[in-house]
């Protein structure tokens, strides 16, 4: 196989495509950094839907939404610092490492959860139900691109531990996929690189 190598590295931040779909596609960043000010409603809504037609084999919309605001971001960040602090075992770092975790749901005004419950009969690999969600977030992500607002999907070690499954009252069989953050754009969209698809594709005939 051939490999170029290949990247764009005078790609141009934004890229303007005929079809509205390509563009969102292409022209979606993940934003980090947001007003507080909170979305409406109606926002988050489509933005919820749109999470919903993704595609998911046997029709099962494994996908479990929370969308936290206000107070509910503090409690869950509650729950990630006890679990950052039973996993720091220096008892001198214990105390910061907690508080850190307890702040980092607060870094959005709306932070949805994103989770699947896999189908309870088995009959889909569990792989399928992860693969539905993830594509469940894709569109959420897109949506609220589309929708004028900053997303972006946030994961870390903390938000696998059952502690956190368990607060949003999941089954033991639930995997968690992350949080969306979401609000209103406080920096601009990073500069962002891919390989070319030259890379990463193989052409059989
Ligand atoms: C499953 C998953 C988990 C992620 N977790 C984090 C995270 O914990 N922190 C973070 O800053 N970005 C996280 N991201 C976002 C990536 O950093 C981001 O998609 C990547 O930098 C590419 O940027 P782009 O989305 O603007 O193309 C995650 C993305 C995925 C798909």
């Amino acid at each position: 196989m051939t490999q170029t190598g290949t990247v764009y590295p005078d790609a141009p931040t934004t890229q303007t495509y005929d079809n509205p779909i390509l563009s969102a596609i292409r022209n979606r960043r993940s934003i980090g950094r947001v007003t507080t000010q909170v979305p409406d409603h109606s926002l988050i809504r489509q933005i919820l839907e749109a999470g919903t037609w993704a595609p998911n084999h046997h029709l099962t919309e494994p996908w479990r939404f929370f969308v936290l605001e206000g107070d509910a971001r503090a409690e869950l960040g509650q729950v990630m610092g006890a679990v950052a602090a039973r996993r720091e075992s220096d008892a001198v770092r214990k105390e910061a490492v907690a508080a850190k975790a307890v702040s980092k749901p607060m870094r959005a005004p709306c932070v949805i959860v994103v989770a699947v419950e896999p189908s309870i009969d088995g009959s889909i690999p569990e792989i399928e139900e992860i693969a539905a969600g993830s594509a469940a977030a894709q569109n959420m992500l897109l949506a609220a691109h589309a929708l004028g607002l900053a997303a972006i999907w946030r994961s870390g070690w903390i938000a696998f531990e059952p502690e956190i499954r368990d607060h949003f009252g999941l089954s033991s069989r639930a995997q968690m996929l992350g949080f969306i953050y979401v609000g209103y754009p406080a920096m601009d969209a990073p500069a962002r690189q891919r390989r070319s698809i030259d890379d990463v594709t193989t052409w059989i005939s």
